[in-house]
C-alpha cells in the first residue's frame, strides 16, 4: 500500500483521494480553501456525489483519508501526489494553467526524496515535460522524481487521448441534436432514431440522447481547449467548432419555443425542473440551466426554480429567482415549465398533480424524458426536443393569465 498526497478536494481530486483510501492507501487530500478543508474535518462535503460521504467518512474513521490546507504536512514522506486541481477554459479557450502551476510550485518547495507526480487533472499537451521542467528548477538538487499522466481513462504518457476521446462523445451528442432539430422540423422522432442507429455496432448506442446539449466541467472545457490548440497549431478545427454551436444551439432553442407559445416572457412565470448538468450530482459547471435562467432573465421572465441536491450551491450563483421545495411548488401557477436535467425523480412526477398546479400546461422537455403520447392525454401541452412537433404547429398563443381575467 502507497501513501498518496491529493492536491485539489474537489469533483476529481476528493473521489480519487477516497477511493485510495478505501483500496487501504493513506491518503492525505490537499486544498487551499481552508472553509473546505474545514468543512471535510468535520465530514461535511464540498460536493454533492452518491456514496462518496459514506465512503469520506468510513476512511477518516480508520485513518486512512485525512484532510489539510498545509503542504509540508501532506507531502511528508509521500510516494504520489496526484494533481487534481481545475483547469477552467481560459480567455481564449485555451486550459487556464494557473491553478497548476501554482500547485506544482508549491509542491517543489516541500517534497524530497523520491515522488511520483501524478498529472490527473485534463491537461494540454506537453504538460509533463512542463510540470517537469518546474520541479528542476524549485525542487531540492538531490529529489528523484518522474511526471506521469492519468486523467480519469487515460493509459500513461498518451495525453492525446482524453481531448480526442471527450471531443467525440461531444460530437455524438451535438450530432443526435442536429438529428433532433431536423426531426422537429420534419416530423419525424429523434428517440427512435437514436435506437435504430444504435443498433449498428459500429455506431452503440451511447451518447445518442438528444436534449439540451452537454454541460459540466468536460466536455465545453475539452472540446473548446482542443479547438484552440488546433487553432494555434495552424489547423482549422472546423468540426470542433459547429459542435460548439450546437451545444450553444440546443440551449437556446428553449427561449424560442417558450416565445413561440406565450408570446413576449416578460413577466411570464416558468417552472424549471433541474439545475445541475446532468443527474446525481451537485455541478452546475457549465449547466444549460445557468444559460437557459440567465436568458430568461435577461427577457424578465420571473422563475420558479428546483433541483433534487444542487439548491444549495445554485442560491450561491443564481440570483432573482425563486428556489422551490420540490418540482409541485415550481409547477405552482407556472405557464410553462422547462425540464433542464434528466434526474430520476423528474421520471416519476405526478403528472395529473403537477397540470394542476399550473396555470398552463405547457410542458418542454428539455432530456426527452417522457412519453409525448402519455402526457398529452394528461393533458399537457408536451415539447420534447426532436419529437416530431414543433411549438409552430400550436393553435395561437398562450393567453396570460391576467389577460383572461381582465376579459371575463
Ligand atoms: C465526461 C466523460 O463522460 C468522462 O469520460 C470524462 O472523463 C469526463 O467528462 P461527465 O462530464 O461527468 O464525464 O459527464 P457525462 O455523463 O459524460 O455527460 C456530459 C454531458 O453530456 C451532460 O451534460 C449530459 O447531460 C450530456 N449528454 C450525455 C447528452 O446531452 N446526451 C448524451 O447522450 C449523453
Amino acid at each position: 500500500m502507497s501513501t498518496i498526497t491529493v492536491t485539489g478536494a474537489g469533483y476529481v481530486g476528493l473521489v480519487t483521494g477516497a477511493c485510495f483510501a478505501d483500496l487501504g492507501n493513506t491518503v492525505t487530500c490537499l486544498d487551499i480553501d481552508e472553509a473546505r478543508i474545514a468543512g471535510l474535518n468535520r465530514g461535511i462535503l464540498p460536493i454533492y456525489e452518491p456514496g462518496l460521504k459514506e465512503l469520506v467518512d468510513r476512511n477518516r474513521e480508520s485513518g486512512r483519508l485525512r484532510f489539510t490546507t498545509d503542504y509540508q504536512d501532506a507531502c511528508r514522506g509521500t510516494e504520489f501526489v496526484f494533481i487534481a486541481v481545475n483547469t477552467p477554459s481560459g480567455q481564449e479557450g485555451e486550459a487556464d494553467m494557473g491553478q497548476v502551476r501554482s500547485a506544482v510550485e508549491s509542491l517543489a518547495r516541500v517534497v524530497s526524496g523520491r515522488v511520483i507526480v501524478v498529472n490527473k487533472s485534463t491537461m494540454p499537451i506537453g504538460t509533463g515535460d512542463w510540470v517537469a521542467s518546474i520541479l528542476e528548477r524549485l525542487g531540492p538538487p538531490d529529489l528523484q522524481f518522474a511526471v506521469v499522466s492519468n486523467p480519469e481513462f487515460l493509459r500513461e504518457g498518451a495525453a492525446m487521448i482524453k481531448y480526442a476521446s471527450n471531443a467525440f462523445l461531444a460530437t455524438k451528442i451535438s450530432f443526435i441534436n442536429e438529428i433532433a432539430s431536423i426531426c422537429e422540423k420534419l416530423g419525424g422522432d429523434v428517440k427512435t432514431v437514436a435506437r435504430g442507429m444504435g443498433l449498428d455496432k459500429r455506431i452503440g448506442t451511447a451518447f445518442l440522447d438528444a436534449g439540451l446539449g452537454y454541460g459540466g466541467s468536460c466536455f465545453p472545457k475539452d472540446v473548446k481547449a482542443l479547438a484552440h490548440m488546433a487553432a494555434v497549431n495552424g489547423c482549422h478545427p472546423q468540426l470542433l467548432r459547429a459542435v460548439m454551436e450546437i451545444n450553444r444551439d440546443a440551449r437556446r432553442s428553449v427561449m424560442w419555443k417558450l416565445r413561440q407559445r406565450l408570446g413576449s416572457l416578460e413577466d411570464r412565470l416558468i417552472g424549471i425542473l433541474g439545475l445541475s448538468f446532468k443527474p446525481n450530482t451537485d455541478d452546475l459547471r457549465e449547466s444549460p440551466a445557468l444559460e437557459i435562467i440567465h436568458l430568461l432573465r435577461a427577457e424578465h421572465a420571473r422563475l420558479q426554480v428546483y433541483d433534487p441536491v444542487a439548491m444549495d450551491k445554485a442560491r450561491r450563483i443564481i440570483k432573482g429567482v425563486e428556489f422551490c421545495e420540490d418540482a409541485y411548488a415550481a409547477a405552482a401557477g407556472a405557464e410553462a415549465l422547462v425540464l433542464v436535467t434528466d434526474w430520476n425523480e423528474f421520471k416519476q412526477l405526478d403528472m395529473a398533480r403537477l397540470k394542476a398546479a399550473m396555470a398552463y400546461p405547457l410542458f418542454i422537455d428539455g432530456r426527452n424524458i417522457h412519453d409525448p403520447e402519455q402526457l398529452r392525454r394528461v393533458g399537457f401541452e408536451y415539447y420534447g426536443v426532436g419529437r416530431g412537433q414543433s411549438p409552430e404547429a400550436g393553435n395561437g398563443r398562450v393567453t396570460r393569465p391576467t389577460q383572461v381575467s381582465a376579459t371575463v
